[in-house]
């Protein structure tokens, strides 16, 4: 009897209570090309951030004035700086196909432009190399929300059309020293609520926002105006990076550029005619707001009406530039809201407020405040709407999951709850892969725990735990690292047995 053979006869024997057939799916049911990974970001990953010639980005400028509530910092976060060579063993431990990760701009370029940081360049070839290597494929997003400070300082970042130049300067470095060794290629990360975060409600650095707009007092910003500005700068240097990239790079590299959008799904609380066009307006500037741009070449009449003269428009040379600008859609998605419609204000108007929605985790509960309720219950099914809507309304452009998953204050190894949420969402992927939508790929997030971007150290997504008490930062298996494992690498056999039976199969095989 061959190794696997006999694996497979232990299996099993051992797997009782839920398989896959409980799954309900396999690995096999999606296609072969389709890639599961898993992934983190530079800042809530590296640590080092005063390590080998690394300047400050403007998350260490936030973080060490305090904002965080439980007043952390990614100083260290989980040590992947100098542990990213054990975390790429346990990657191809784990089965994982792909690994989404970010560069940190401020780490590659210290002063934002100009000179490389030959330190920066060594650490992520080396990464990228001992990935190839271990065969899992290099998924690479440029920002993920952490400019470097120094440009934030020298003309406010995002909100100045200087921001173009310089992130496809920083954007060419990439492809000229990595790209050789890349499949994918994402700009910028959670495009729209990034800008929200950033100069609406002050959540994210640089933290500016105007009242009552933001989650605290703000000295400066104008939350009326300032997200629009800078989703517009954005898309701009979005669309200058991937004709960079076409033109120079993609015929011989092979790769594909995107851009991703935090996505969530909107049910009508009611199925009155105001509360159905309020959650088409919700889906309108949500997504309709960076898609409309890409695809259309200009925003969704409803935000032009709504946001009237704040909203930037583009020239007929930008709107032409920006149209078509994308090879795939990125969504980062967690969960469903319910939306009723809300009158527009009269008065001062902010993103949600010129959106005119109330929007809530549940039927039940009571409105959100400003931005997305926190505590919304998981919803698969809204996974699976959402990717159905995006092929309806945007032509079927190919997407990927490029963030899901279940962040928790409990610090448990039996996280049988995360394996539930995943699963499922993966199973709604799949069911809107059956109906038509063009998904490429499924990234849990995260592979780790992590500095989390809102909420520090207090909730951990990962598939492996990290103590960030211990200095030395150690990884533990979850039960979900072990059961996306077999998943991956053993065709969803040893779905849901028992922590104790995975380990036992996994140190058969390996
Ligand atoms: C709205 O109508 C749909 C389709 O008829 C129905 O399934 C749904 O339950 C209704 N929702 C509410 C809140 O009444
Ligand atoms: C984390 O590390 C600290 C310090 O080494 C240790 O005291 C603690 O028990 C560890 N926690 C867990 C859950 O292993
Ligand atoms: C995976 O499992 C499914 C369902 O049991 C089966 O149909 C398929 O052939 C298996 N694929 C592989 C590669 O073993």
């Amino acid at each position: 009897m061959g190794a696997t053979a006999f694996l497979y006869l232990l299996l099993s024997l051992w797997v009782q209570g839920a398989t896959a057939a409980d799954l309900g799916f396999t690995r096999s049911d999606f296609p072969r090309e389709f890639v599961f990974g898993a992934g983190t970001s530079a800042y809530q990953y590296e640590g080092a951030v005063a390590e080998d010639g690394r300047s400050p980005s403007s998350w260490d400028t936030f973080t060490h004035a305090g904002k965080m509530a439980d007043k952390s910092t990614g100083d260290v976060a989980a040590d992947g700086y100098h542990k990213y060579m054990e975390d790429v063993k346990l990657m191809f431990e784990t089965g994982l196909e792909a690994y989404r990760f970010s560069i940190s701009w401020s780490r590659l370029i210290p002063n934002g432009r100009g000179a490389v940081n030959p330190k920066g360049l060594e650490y992520y070839n080396n990464l990228i190399d001992e990935l190839v290597n271990h065969g899992i494929q290099v998924h690479i997003t440029l920002h993920h929300v952490d400019l470097p400070q120094i440009l934030e300082d020298q003309y406010g970042g995002w909100l100045s059309p200087k921001i173009v130049e310089d992130f496809t300067a920083y954007a060419d470095v990439c492809f000229r020293e990595f790209g050789n060794r890349v499949v994918s290629w994402t700009t910028i990360d959670e495009i729209n609520i990034g800008v929200i975060g950033s100069y609406d409600s002050a959540l994210f650095p640089p933290g500016r926002c105007s009242d009552p707009f933001g989650v605290t007092k703000c000295t400066t910003g104008d939350s009326s105006i300032e997200p629009y500005i800078a989703a517009k700068n954005a898309l701009m240097a979005h669309a200058s990076v991937f004709s960079l990239y076409r033109e120079k790079y993609q015929h011989k590299q092979k790769g594909i550029v995107g851009i991703n959008i935090y996505s969530y799904w909107s049910y009508p609380l009611t199925n009155a005619t105001v509360d159905l066009e309020a959650t088409q307006r919700c889906k309108d500037f949500l997504y309709g707001w960076i898609l409309g741009p890409l695809v259309f070449g200009d925003y969704p009449q409803v935000m032009k009406k709504n946001v009237g003269s704040r909203l930037p428009p583009f020239t007929k040379v930008q709107s032409e530039l920006i149209k078509g600008s994308l090879d795939f859609i990125g969504i980062n998605h967690y969960f469903s809201v319910y939306v009723n419609d809300r009158p527009l204000d009269t008065g001062v108007r902010d993103y949600k407020a010129d959106m005119s929605v109330n929007s809530r985790g549940s039927r039940t509960d009571p409105p959100a405040g400003q931005g997305p309720p926190t505590d919304a219950p998981s919803d698969p099914k809204g996974l699976q709407l959402a990717l159905e809507y995006l092929k309806e309304t945007y032509g079927n452009l190919p997407i990927y999951v490029q963030e899901n998953g279940m962040g928790s204050a409990d610090d448990s190894l039996d996280d049988t709850g995360r394996i539930g949420y995943l699963s499922s969402y993966m199973g709604s992927t799949l069911k809107a892969m059956r109906n038509g939508a063009n998904v490429r790929g499924y990234f849990a997030w995260a592979f780790m725990d992590l500095f989390e971007l809102l909420s520090g150290y207090q909730s951990r997504y990962g598939l492996y735990r990290v103590n960030f008490t211990d200095e030395r930062r150690p990884r533990e298996a979850r039960l979900s690292a072990r059961w996306y494992s077999g998943f991956l690498k053993h065709n969803g056999t040893t779905a849901l047995a028992s922590r104790a039976q995975v380990n036992q199969a996994l140190n058969l095989v390996s």
